[in-house]
């Protein structure tokens, strides 16, 4: 199957990319690397069944080279992702994840590619209402990033009723760890997870970790979130092709690992993988900060027969010691 990815040069895209060239499928990425890490695309770059364009998914010219290419599915990683940017700079947003996603649905149902994974996000359910959060949850976001991902969802959901579009939108809780295999050597680009956080705290590029909040009602009085190891994410985009492939109809998939692990547990985790003392000093609740956040995933083991392997709390730190003493 001749695949796009944009945005296959990021985190998350750049697993997926390696899972699909395993699978003998081949790939172009789209990717203006003004986010993702050049490294990623760089360990590809000798791989036959590879190409890149290094270009904005709205990008005429790029585009052009797209239809050339004739791709069968596109999954849609591409975006600005930082929510506390996002209420900054609005604007960005707008043009970089709703304008730029609307053309690049457009242009590809001109050139015939009606089948597309998209990447959401739990921010599109703003503060729970339940846990575990189902995709039945309401759909409030509350911040513009959030808005901007369902702004997409809602255009795709019209789209497959006004065309022959089919697509999944998987809602991504906090996706975590590196490449199990070691394929991917760049580091995620400016983190604003707890993991990434506290291995920068274990290896010294930062003196202390802020805890934000120890008074919630969970057991150890820290917040509790659900963390969903990226070859996990990786390998349900590769179920949910085949469902599409298999001529399943669109829908909202929540992909997590339904165990909620506190931010004191991930340290202790991180604390293990890397043999470092982690300073940590209590702060105050952050504004909005729910006490719980974990994901029903329910629908994915169902639709995509899919369940996490890797996401305990220990081998997503042990998945991500290795790359940080690069
Ligand atoms: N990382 C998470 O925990 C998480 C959680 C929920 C959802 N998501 C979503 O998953 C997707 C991938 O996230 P990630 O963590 O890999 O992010 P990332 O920043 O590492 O990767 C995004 C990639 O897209 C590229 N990009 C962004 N806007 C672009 C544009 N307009 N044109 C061309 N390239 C563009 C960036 O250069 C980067 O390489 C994003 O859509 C994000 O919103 C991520």
């Amino acid at each position: 199957m001749r695949i796009l990815v944009t945005g296959g040069a990021g985190y998350i895209g750049s697993h997926v990319v390696a899972d699909l060239l395993e699978l003998e499928h081949p790939v172009l990425v789209l990717d203006d690397l003004q986010r993702g890490n050049p490294q990623n695309a760089v360990v590809f770059q000798e791989h036959p069944a590879y190409r890149l364009i290094q270009a904005a998914i709205d990008d005429d010219a790029a585009l052009r080279l797209v239809q050339d290419w004739q791709p069968e599915i596109c999954f849609h990683f591409a975006a600005l992702k930082a929510a506390g940017e996002s209420m900054q700079r609005p604007d960005l947003y707008s043009s970089h994840n709703v304008r730029a996603s609307y053309r690049l649905i457009e242009a590809l149902l001109r050139i015939g590619c009606n089948r597309i994974i998209f990447s959401s996000t739990a921010a599109v359910y703003g503060e729970p209402r339940y846990v575990p959060i189902d995709e039945e949850h309401p759909l409030q976001p509350v911040n513009y990033y959030g808005f901007s991902k369902l702004a997409i969802e809602q255009n795709l959901e019209w789209m497959t009723r006004l065309t022959n579009l089919r697509y999944v939108a998987l809602r991504y809780f906090n996706a975590a760890g590196y490449d199990l295999q070691g394929r991917i050597k760049g580091l995620e680009r400016e983190p604003q997870n707890l993991f990434p956080i506290l291995m920068e705290a274990a290896c010294g590029q930062r003196a202390t970790v802020q805890v934000l909040g120890t008074d919630y009602d969970t057991p150890d009085g820290s917040g509790v979130r659900d963390y969903i190891h990226v070859n996990d994410l990786a390998d349900a985009h590769v179920r949910a092709m085949q469902y599409l492939s298999d001529g399943g109809a669109s829908t909202v998939v929540n992909l997590g690992s339904e165990s909620g692990l506190s931010v004191f547990e991930a340290i202790t985790a991180v604390e293990v993988a890397s043999g470092a003392k982690i300073d940590w000093q209590t702060a105050p609740r952050r504004a909005g900060d729910p006490a719980r956040v974990i994901a029903s995933s329910n629908k994915a083991r169902q639709l995509l027969d899919w369940t996490p392997s890797y996401s305990q709390a220990d081998r997503i730190a042990a998945s991500m010691w290795p790359l940080y003493q690069q």
